[in-house]
Protein backbone atom coordinates (compact mmCIF):
# COMPACT_ATOMS: atom_id res chain seq x y z
CA UNK A 1 0.00 0.00 0.00
CA UNK A 2 2.77 2.07 0.67
CA UNK A 3 6.03 1.67 -0.77
CA UNK A 4 9.47 3.40 -0.21
CA UNK A 5 11.85 2.42 -2.85
CA UNK A 6 15.41 4.04 -2.09
CA UNK A 7 14.34 6.86 -0.61
CA UNK A 8 16.89 9.41 0.65
CA UNK A 9 16.67 12.89 2.07
CA UNK A 10 18.72 15.30 2.28
CA UNK A 11 18.12 19.06 3.64
CA UNK A 12 19.18 21.85 2.55
CA UNK A 13 21.80 22.86 5.61
CA UNK A 14 23.51 18.96 4.87
CA UNK A 15 21.86 16.78 7.01
CA UNK A 16 20.95 13.48 6.09
CA UNK A 17 18.19 12.55 7.58
CA UNK A 18 17.08 9.44 6.21
CA UNK A 19 19.83 7.07 4.17
CA UNK A 20 19.13 5.44 0.87
CA UNK A 21 16.34 3.11 2.54
CA UNK A 22 13.61 0.51 1.16
CA UNK A 23 10.56 -0.13 3.14
CA UNK A 24 6.66 -1.44 1.95
CA UNK A 25 3.50 -1.23 4.21
CA UNK A 26 1.12 -3.77 3.83
CA UNK A 27 -2.55 -2.38 2.86
CA UNK A 28 -4.82 -2.73 6.19
CA UNK A 29 -1.71 -3.24 8.77
CA UNK A 30 -0.77 -1.10 11.53
CA UNK A 31 3.54 -0.42 10.87
CA UNK A 32 5.81 1.22 13.35
CA UNK A 33 8.45 3.40 12.59
CA UNK A 34 10.25 3.67 15.54
CA UNK A 35 13.83 4.84 16.92
CA UNK A 36 15.31 7.57 19.23
CA UNK A 37 14.31 11.17 18.45
CA UNK A 38 15.97 12.89 15.45
CA UNK A 39 16.66 9.56 13.35
CA UNK A 40 14.11 10.96 10.45
CA UNK A 41 10.89 9.12 11.62
CA UNK A 42 9.23 12.51 10.79
CA UNK A 43 10.57 13.11 7.34
CA UNK A 44 10.14 9.54 6.41
CA UNK A 45 6.43 9.46 7.14
CA UNK A 46 5.80 13.25 5.73
CA UNK A 47 7.02 12.02 2.53
CA UNK A 48 3.95 9.84 2.29
CA UNK A 49 1.98 12.65 2.22
CA UNK A 50 4.07 15.40 0.02
CA UNK A 51 5.03 17.54 3.21
CA UNK A 52 8.46 16.66 2.30
CA UNK A 53 9.97 15.83 -1.13
CA UNK A 54 12.48 13.12 -0.99
CA UNK A 55 16.17 14.36 -2.19
CA UNK A 56 15.82 10.85 -4.33
CA UNK A 57 14.49 7.85 -4.65
CA UNK A 58 10.38 7.08 -5.10
CA UNK A 59 7.02 6.82 -2.64
CA UNK A 60 4.05 4.72 -3.99
CA UNK A 61 0.95 4.79 -2.51
CA UNK A 62 -1.71 2.55 -3.77
CA UNK A 63 0.74 1.77 -6.43
CA UNK A 64 1.18 5.25 -7.67
CA UNK A 65 3.66 7.58 -7.23
CA UNK A 66 2.80 10.35 -5.03
CA UNK A 67 4.78 12.84 -7.50
CA UNK A 68 2.38 12.16 -9.91
CA UNK A 69 -0.63 13.08 -7.73
CA UNK A 70 -1.69 16.27 -6.82
CA UNK A 71 -0.75 17.06 -3.22
CA UNK A 72 -4.11 18.50 -1.82
CA UNK A 73 -5.80 15.54 -3.32
CA UNK A 74 -3.49 13.36 -2.39
CA UNK A 75 -3.70 14.43 1.26
CA UNK A 76 -7.46 13.85 0.96
CA UNK A 77 -6.69 10.17 0.68
CA UNK A 78 -4.24 10.26 3.51
CA UNK A 79 -5.39 11.01 7.39
CA UNK A 80 -2.47 12.68 9.57
CA UNK A 81 -2.23 13.48 13.23
CA UNK A 82 0.38 14.49 15.30
CA UNK A 83 1.25 14.81 18.94
CA UNK A 84 -1.50 17.70 20.52
CA UNK A 85 -3.42 16.73 17.82
CA UNK A 86 -3.04 20.18 16.36
CA UNK A 87 -6.63 20.90 16.31
CA UNK A 88 -8.20 24.30 15.38
CA UNK A 89 -8.13 26.73 18.44
CA UNK A 90 -10.89 28.63 17.86
CA UNK A 91 -13.10 25.92 16.39
CA UNK A 92 -15.22 23.62 17.95
CA UNK A 93 -14.95 20.19 18.46
CA UNK A 94 -17.45 19.16 15.83
CA UNK A 95 -16.76 21.84 13.27
CA UNK A 96 -12.67 20.76 13.97
CA UNK A 97 -13.85 17.23 12.88
CA UNK A 98 -15.95 18.56 9.56
CA UNK A 99 -13.44 20.31 7.75
CA UNK A 100 -12.83 17.67 6.00
CA UNK A 101 -16.02 16.92 4.69
CA UNK A 102 -17.16 19.97 3.51
CA UNK A 103 -13.88 21.08 1.99
CA UNK A 104 -15.06 17.67 0.39
CA UNK A 105 -17.62 19.68 -0.57
CA UNK A 106 -20.45 18.04 1.57
CA UNK A 107 -22.69 20.43 3.05
CA UNK A 108 -22.40 22.00 6.61
CA UNK A 109 -25.25 19.60 8.17
CA UNK A 110 -24.44 16.47 6.58
CA UNK A 111 -20.35 17.71 7.48
CA UNK A 112 -21.57 17.68 10.79
CA UNK A 113 -23.76 14.74 11.17
CA UNK A 114 -20.70 12.77 9.56
CA UNK A 115 -18.70 14.58 12.63
CA UNK A 116 -20.82 13.38 15.20
CA UNK A 117 -20.75 9.71 14.24
CA UNK A 118 -17.07 9.40 14.25
CA UNK A 119 -17.14 10.89 17.66
CA UNK A 120 -18.78 8.10 18.74
CA UNK A 121 -16.87 5.74 17.02
CA UNK A 122 -13.13 7.19 18.80
CA UNK A 123 -15.65 7.24 22.12
CA UNK A 124 -16.45 10.64 23.01
CA UNK A 125 -19.95 11.54 24.33
CA UNK A 126 -21.51 13.98 21.99
CA UNK A 127 -21.53 16.98 24.22
CA UNK A 128 -18.20 17.29 23.90
CA UNK A 129 -18.90 18.65 20.25
CA UNK A 130 -19.89 22.18 21.45
CA UNK A 131 -16.73 22.44 23.68
CA UNK A 132 -13.59 24.39 22.67
CA UNK A 133 -10.07 22.23 22.59
CA UNK A 134 -8.54 23.90 25.67
CA UNK A 135 -11.76 22.63 27.46
CA UNK A 136 -10.92 19.25 26.64
CA UNK A 137 -8.17 16.77 28.60
CA UNK A 138 -5.04 15.74 26.11
CA UNK A 139 -6.28 12.68 25.64
CA UNK A 140 -9.80 13.54 24.55
CA UNK A 141 -8.09 15.99 21.72
CA UNK A 142 -5.88 12.92 20.84
CA UNK A 143 -9.43 11.22 20.36
CA UNK A 144 -10.88 14.83 18.41
CA UNK A 145 -7.48 14.51 16.01
CA UNK A 146 -8.34 10.72 15.56
CA UNK A 147 -11.51 11.57 14.32
CA UNK A 148 -11.17 14.88 12.57
CA UNK A 149 -8.29 11.93 10.47
CA UNK A 150 -10.87 9.60 9.72
CA UNK A 151 -13.22 12.19 8.48
CA UNK A 152 -13.07 11.72 4.95
CA UNK A 153 -12.44 7.61 5.34
CA UNK A 154 -9.09 7.72 3.74
CA UNK A 155 -7.41 4.46 3.02
CA UNK A 156 -4.40 5.68 4.64
CA UNK A 157 -3.92 6.57 8.24
CA UNK A 158 -0.30 8.69 9.40
CA UNK A 159 -0.17 9.02 12.82
CA UNK A 160 3.16 10.86 14.06
CA UNK A 161 3.69 10.44 18.18
CA UNK A 162 0.24 10.97 18.40
CA UNK A 163 0.10 9.70 22.34
CA UNK A 164 3.06 11.08 22.85
CA UNK A 165 2.43 14.27 25.32
CA UNK A 166 -0.47 12.19 27.43
CA UNK A 167 0.30 10.48 30.42
CA UNK A 168 0.67 6.46 30.70
CA UNK A 169 -2.70 5.68 31.99
CA UNK A 170 -4.43 7.66 29.25
CA UNK A 171 -2.19 6.60 26.19
CA UNK A 172 -2.46 2.74 27.08
CA UNK A 173 -6.61 3.60 26.90
CA UNK A 174 -5.85 5.29 23.68
CA UNK A 175 -3.68 2.43 22.40
CA UNK A 176 -6.00 0.10 22.97
CA UNK A 177 -8.72 2.09 21.76
CA UNK A 178 -7.05 2.06 18.19
CA UNK A 179 -6.55 -1.31 18.02
CA UNK A 180 -9.83 -1.54 18.49
CA UNK A 181 -11.03 0.55 15.96
CA UNK A 182 -8.36 -1.10 13.40
CA UNK A 183 -9.85 -4.06 13.67
CA UNK A 184 -13.35 -2.09 12.62
CA UNK A 185 -12.07 -0.30 9.80
CA UNK A 186 -9.20 -1.65 8.31
CA UNK A 187 -6.72 0.91 7.26
CA UNK A 188 -3.22 1.39 6.28
CA UNK A 189 -1.65 2.91 9.02
CA UNK A 190 2.04 4.16 9.43
CA UNK A 191 2.61 5.14 13.32
CA UNK A 192 5.85 7.21 14.23
CA UNK A 193 7.23 6.46 18.03
CA UNK A 194 10.33 6.31 20.00
CA UNK A 195 9.07 4.12 22.37
CA UNK A 196 9.25 0.66 21.77
CA UNK A 197 7.37 -0.92 24.36
CA UNK A 198 4.13 1.16 22.22
CA UNK A 199 5.63 -0.06 19.15
CA UNK A 200 5.62 -3.70 19.95
CA UNK A 201 1.96 -3.60 20.70
CA UNK A 202 0.77 -1.62 17.83
CA UNK A 203 2.83 -2.92 15.19
CA UNK A 204 2.08 -5.68 13.40
CA UNK A 205 5.42 -4.81 11.71
CA UNK A 206 8.40 -2.77 13.06
CA UNK A 207 10.86 -0.90 11.61
CA UNK A 208 13.43 0.26 13.71
CA UNK A 209 15.60 3.27 12.77
CA UNK A 210 18.54 4.86 14.06
CA UNK A 211 20.30 8.00 14.49
CA UNK A 212 21.65 8.81 10.96
CA UNK A 213 18.43 8.05 8.95
CA UNK A 214 19.27 4.11 8.83
CA UNK A 215 16.97 1.34 9.07
CA UNK A 216 18.54 -1.28 11.23
CA UNK A 217 15.90 -3.92 11.39
CA UNK A 218 12.03 -4.17 9.52
CA UNK A 219 10.21 -7.67 11.48
CA UNK A 220 7.36 -8.39 13.22
CA UNK A 221 7.44 -7.72 16.89
CA UNK A 222 8.09 -11.06 17.99
CA UNK A 223 10.98 -11.62 15.95
CA UNK A 224 12.03 -8.31 17.04
CA UNK A 225 12.28 -9.18 20.49
CA UNK A 226 13.78 -12.54 20.14
CA UNK A 227 16.32 -11.89 17.54
CA UNK A 228 17.58 -8.26 17.71
CA UNK A 229 19.37 -7.97 14.76
CA UNK A 230 22.28 -6.05 16.45
CA UNK A 231 23.69 -4.25 19.45
CA UNK A 232 21.58 -1.07 18.66
CA UNK A 233 18.39 -2.96 18.31
CA UNK A 234 18.93 -5.29 21.15
CA UNK A 235 20.04 -2.03 23.65
CA UNK A 236 16.88 -0.56 21.96
CA UNK A 237 14.63 -3.43 22.85
CA UNK A 238 15.58 -3.50 26.36
CA UNK A 239 16.59 -5.89 28.83
CA UNK A 240 13.61 -7.28 29.74
CA UNK A 241 12.43 -8.47 26.49
CA UNK A 242 12.63 -12.14 27.12
CA UNK A 243 9.67 -11.17 29.70
CA UNK A 244 8.22 -8.51 27.36
CA UNK A 245 8.13 -11.48 24.31
CA UNK A 246 5.13 -13.05 26.68
CA UNK A 247 2.90 -10.66 25.45
CA UNK A 248 3.23 -12.80 22.18
CA UNK A 249 2.65 -16.10 23.76
CA UNK A 250 -0.64 -17.37 24.22
CA UNK A 251 -1.80 -18.74 27.40
CA UNK A 252 -3.58 -22.06 25.56
CA UNK A 253 -3.20 -24.67 27.56
CA UNK A 254 -3.33 -22.61 31.34
CA UNK A 255 -5.68 -24.46 33.31
CA UNK A 256 -6.20 -22.29 36.51
CA UNK A 257 -7.25 -24.08 39.77
CA UNK A 258 -10.22 -23.45 42.01
CA UNK A 259 -9.68 -21.74 45.39
CA UNK A 260 -11.14 -21.25 48.75
CA UNK A 261 -13.79 -17.85 48.13
CA UNK A 262 -15.68 -15.95 50.55
CA UNK A 263 -18.52 -12.69 49.33
CA UNK A 264 -18.44 -9.96 50.37
CA UNK A 265 -21.48 -9.34 52.87
CA UNK A 266 -21.63 -12.67 53.94
CA UNK A 267 -20.08 -13.91 57.51
CA UNK A 268 -17.14 -16.08 57.66
CA UNK A 269 -15.08 -18.11 60.00
CA UNK A 270 -12.02 -17.74 60.68
CA UNK A 271 -9.58 -20.07 58.69
CA UNK A 272 -6.01 -20.47 57.60
CA UNK A 273 -5.73 -20.30 54.21
CA UNK A 274 -6.11 -17.35 51.64
CA UNK A 275 -9.46 -16.84 50.40
CA UNK A 276 -10.49 -15.06 47.27
CA UNK A 277 -13.47 -12.63 48.12
CA UNK A 278 -16.21 -12.38 45.35
CA UNK A 279 -18.93 -9.46 45.11
CA UNK A 280 -22.43 -10.69 44.31
CA UNK A 281 -21.54 -11.13 40.10
CA UNK A 282 -18.94 -13.41 41.09
CA UNK A 283 -16.32 -10.55 40.77
CA UNK A 284 -12.68 -10.67 42.34
CA UNK A 285 -12.43 -7.87 44.86
CA UNK A 286 -9.35 -8.51 46.97
CA UNK A 287 -7.92 -11.27 49.23
CA UNK A 288 -8.54 -11.88 52.62
CA UNK A 289 -5.67 -13.10 54.48
CA UNK A 290 -5.32 -16.46 56.77
CA UNK A 291 -6.47 -16.44 60.37
CA UNK A 292 -8.19 -13.54 59.65
CA UNK A 293 -11.34 -13.10 61.83
CA UNK A 294 -14.12 -11.15 60.64
CA UNK A 295 -16.99 -9.79 63.42
CA UNK A 296 -19.92 -9.82 61.27
CA UNK A 297 -20.54 -9.05 57.57
CA UNK A 298 -17.51 -9.28 55.87
CA UNK A 299 -17.19 -5.68 54.11
CA UNK A 300 -14.06 -4.44 51.74
CA UNK A 301 -12.16 -3.18 54.21
CA UNK A 302 -11.31 -6.39 55.67
CA UNK A 303 -9.50 -7.25 52.68
CA UNK A 304 -6.18 -7.16 51.07
CA UNK A 305 -6.19 -5.60 47.66
CA UNK A 306 -5.88 -8.10 44.46
CA UNK A 307 -3.05 -8.23 42.13
CA UNK A 308 -3.46 -7.90 38.65
CA UNK A 309 -5.94 -9.98 37.31
CA UNK A 310 -5.33 -12.38 34.54
CA UNK A 311 -8.23 -12.55 31.72
CA UNK A 312 -8.79 -15.86 30.26
CA UNK A 313 -6.90 -16.62 26.64
CA UNK A 314 -5.08 -13.41 26.53
CA UNK A 315 -1.51 -13.71 26.75
CA UNK A 316 1.11 -15.32 29.01
CA UNK A 317 2.57 -11.83 29.96
CA UNK A 318 -0.50 -10.86 32.26
CA UNK A 319 -1.07 -14.69 33.64
CA UNK A 320 2.85 -13.95 35.01
CA UNK A 321 2.10 -10.43 36.27
CA UNK A 322 -1.50 -11.35 38.11
CA UNK A 323 0.58 -14.38 39.94
CA UNK A 324 3.56 -12.02 40.83
CA UNK A 325 1.46 -9.17 42.03
CA UNK A 326 -1.15 -11.54 44.23
CA UNK A 327 -0.59 -10.69 47.84
CA UNK A 328 -1.26 -15.10 48.10
CA UNK A 329 1.02 -15.61 45.00
CA UNK A 330 -2.43 -16.67 43.92
CA UNK A 331 -2.81 -14.80 40.45
CA UNK A 332 -6.73 -14.41 39.47
CA UNK A 333 -7.88 -15.32 36.01
CA UNK A 334 -11.00 -13.79 34.92
CA UNK A 335 -13.44 -14.61 31.71
CA UNK A 336 -13.80 -11.71 29.23
CA UNK A 337 -16.84 -10.70 31.74
CA UNK A 338 -14.56 -10.18 34.76
CA UNK A 339 -16.28 -13.03 36.40
CA UNK A 340 -13.58 -15.16 39.00
CA UNK A 341 -12.67 -18.60 36.83
CA UNK A 342 -9.72 -19.74 38.74
CA UNK A 343 -5.94 -19.40 40.05
CA UNK A 344 -2.89 -20.10 38.53
CA UNK A 345 0.52 -19.75 40.44
CA UNK A 346 3.87 -18.29 38.50
CA UNK A 347 5.01 -22.33 38.62
CA UNK A 348 2.72 -23.00 36.81
CA UNK A 349 3.31 -20.13 34.45
CA UNK A 350 7.08 -21.04 33.70
CA UNK A 351 6.19 -24.83 33.39
CA UNK A 352 3.89 -23.64 30.53
CA UNK A 353 6.39 -21.35 29.14
CA UNK A 354 8.69 -24.47 29.31
CA UNK A 355 6.42 -26.48 27.22
CA UNK A 356 5.83 -24.00 24.80
CA UNK A 357 9.65 -24.01 24.31
CA UNK A 358 10.11 -27.80 24.24
CA UNK A 359 7.24 -27.62 21.45
CA UNK A 360 8.93 -24.86 19.58
CA UNK A 361 12.37 -27.05 20.02
CA UNK A 362 13.98 -23.40 20.27
CA UNK A 363 14.16 -20.87 23.25
CA UNK A 364 12.47 -17.95 24.19
CA UNK A 365 14.68 -15.40 24.19
N1 LIG B 1 13.75 21.25 7.86
C1 LIG B 1 14.87 20.69 8.31
N2 LIG B 1 16.07 21.22 7.97
C2 LIG B 1 17.23 20.68 8.40
N3 LIG B 1 17.31 19.57 9.17
C3 LIG B 1 16.15 19.01 9.55
C4 LIG B 1 14.88 19.53 9.15
N4 LIG B 1 13.91 18.73 9.68
C5 LIG B 1 14.54 17.78 10.38
N5 LIG B 1 15.88 17.93 10.31
C6 LIG B 1 16.91 17.07 10.90
O1 LIG B 1 16.77 15.79 10.31
C7 LIG B 1 16.97 14.77 11.29
C8 LIG B 1 15.72 13.90 11.36
O2 LIG B 1 14.63 14.66 11.87
P1 LIG B 1 13.19 14.06 12.08
O3 LIG B 1 12.76 13.40 10.83
O4 LIG B 1 12.33 15.14 12.59
O5 LIG B 1 13.47 12.96 13.20
P2 LIG B 1 12.49 12.23 14.24
O6 LIG B 1 11.10 12.44 13.77
O7 LIG B 1 12.93 10.80 14.21
O8 LIG B 1 12.76 12.85 15.57
C9 LIG B 1 17.31 15.47 12.57
O9 LIG B 1 18.70 15.54 12.68
C10 LIG B 1 16.71 16.85 12.37
O10 LIG B 1 17.43 17.80 13.12
MG1 LIG C 1 9.48 13.31 14.79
Amino acid sequence: MIEFQAVRKQYDNGTVAVQELSLSVEAGTITVLVGPSGCGKTTLMRMVNRMIEPSSGTVLVGGEDVRRRDPAQLRRGIGYVIQQAGLFPHRNVLDNVATVPVLDGRSKQEARRRASELLELVGLPQELGNRYPAQLSGGQQQRVGVARALAADPPVLLMDEPFSAVDPVVREGLQDELLRLQDELDKTVLFVTHDIDEAVKLGEKVAVLRQGGYLVQYAAPDDLLAEPADDFVTTFVGKDRGYRRLSFVDSHGLDPKPVATVEVGARVAPEQRWRLALDGDGRPRGWLPPGSTVDGELTEAQLVAGGSLHTRHTPLRGALDAALSAPSGLGVVVDGDGQYVGVITADHVLGLIEQHRRADGEGLT
